[in-house]
Order: C-alpha cells, then structure tokens, then sequence
C-alpha cells in the first residue's frame, strides 16, 4: 500500500479550508454524528459518543498511511486558530492501482447553507483529480438528499445514470476526460 499524500499546502478557497483532525475535535465529531440527518444519510457509529469519535479521529493516520483513506475537518479560513469543525469531507476505498476513489462529506448542522459543503467538496475534488492523480471519484447521495445532490453538481459530478441501491451514483473525472475513457472501470 502506498500511504495518501497530504494535500501540501493544505487545501484553502475562498472561505473555507480543509485540515487534518485533531484530538480536541472529539466533541464536535460526536455531535455531528449524533445530528438525525447525518445519521440519516451516512453511516456512522451506534452509539456516536466522543470516545467513538476520539477513535475515529486516532485512526486517520492510520488509514491515510495504508493508503485507504483520507478525512479532513472543514474550517472558517477567518477563523485565527480554525478550531471550530464546521464539516467533514473525505476521501475512502481509494484504489490507486485503478485510479479511483469514493468521496464523502457532511456539514455541521449549525454551518449549513452557506457553502460549506461546496466548497470543501470541491476543493478535495480539484485536488484528488489533479495533484493525487486520480482518474474518478465517485459520490453517492439518496435520490431525495436535495441538498448533497447540488453540492455534488456545483462541485462538477455528473449522474452516471446507473442508481445503486436508490441512490444517485455521480461521478467527477479530471478536467477533459470523457465519459467513455473510463465508463467500465467505475
Ligand atoms: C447536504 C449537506 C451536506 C449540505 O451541506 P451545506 O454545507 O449546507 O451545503 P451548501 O451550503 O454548500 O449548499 C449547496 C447547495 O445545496 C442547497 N441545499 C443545501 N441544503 C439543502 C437542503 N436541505 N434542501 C435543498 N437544498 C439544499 C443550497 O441551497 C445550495 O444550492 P445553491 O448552490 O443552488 O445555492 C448537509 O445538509 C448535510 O450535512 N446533510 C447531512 C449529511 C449528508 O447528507 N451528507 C452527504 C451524504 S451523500
């Protein structure tokens, strides 16, 4: 396995930025797990107390360095110490060997609608098909998740017009690769 790079610099828009997790995210982590809606469209541990999320949080680094996964926190760039986790979003199932990878994200309820989740997916979108060189990145959002279903088209997927288990399967692939180059690899 070769581990997954950091994104170096760490990966900044206009308003929000992506960082690694941090033991004192536990807290947060545990109540974004607890909120109905990510519950709801996500899985996440049962019962989603901080000492599962401090788990989770030790086990990053893990994951990145076997090459598996990677999960970064979503902050406020005007925010001086970025402590405050206004989302997740991440890469998991990475398969370098075939260019390809899912990706994943929620945001803090009380962050919602102002473009978090936009811009988080896009930034580590950009980044995992340009400078990590992957050829496909796949998202899977419930047919009634209006909200991700946006996120995931302003961040440049597409419906791959094959559903999974009711869900919409999109896809997104570096800038100028069309949909024939890879369509039976995904
Ligand atoms: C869906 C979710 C990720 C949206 O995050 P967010 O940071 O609020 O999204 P954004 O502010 O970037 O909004 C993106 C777009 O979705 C729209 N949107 C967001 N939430 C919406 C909702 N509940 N219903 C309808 N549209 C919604 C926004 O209006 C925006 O559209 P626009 O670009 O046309 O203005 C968030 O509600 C969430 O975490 N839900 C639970 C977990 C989840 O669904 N994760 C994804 C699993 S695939």
């Amino acid at each position: 396995m070769i581990a997954l790079p950091l994104p170096e610099p760490p990966l900044a828009g206009t308003r929000y930025g992506l960082r690694l997790w941090t033991p004192e995210d536990a807290s947060a982590l545990a109540a974004a797990w607890a909120d109905p809606e990510i519950r709801r469209r996500m899985p996440v541990p049962d019962p989603a107390h901080e000492a599962a999320a401090a788990n989770w949080i030790g086990g990053c680094a893990g994951r990145r360095t076997a090459g598996l996964a990677l999960d970064l926190a979503v902050v406020d760039l005007s925010e001086p110490n970025r402590a405050v986790v206004h989302g997740e979003v991440g890469l998991s199932a990475v398969d370098r060997d075939r260019g390809i990878a899912r990706i994943g994200w929620w945001t803090a309820p009380a962050h919602r609608r102002r473009g978090v989740a936009t811009e988080a997916v896009s930034l580590l979108a950009q980044w995992a098909l340009g400078p990590l060189g992957l050829e496909a990145l796949v998202a899977e959002v419930d047919h009634d998740n209006a909200g991700s279903l946006a996120v995931a088209r302003t961040a440049g997927f597409e419906d791959l017009g094959r559903p999974v288990d009711g869900r919409t399967v999109l896809i997104a692939r570096p800038p100028g690769v069309v949909e024939g180059g890879i369509t039976g690899r995904v």
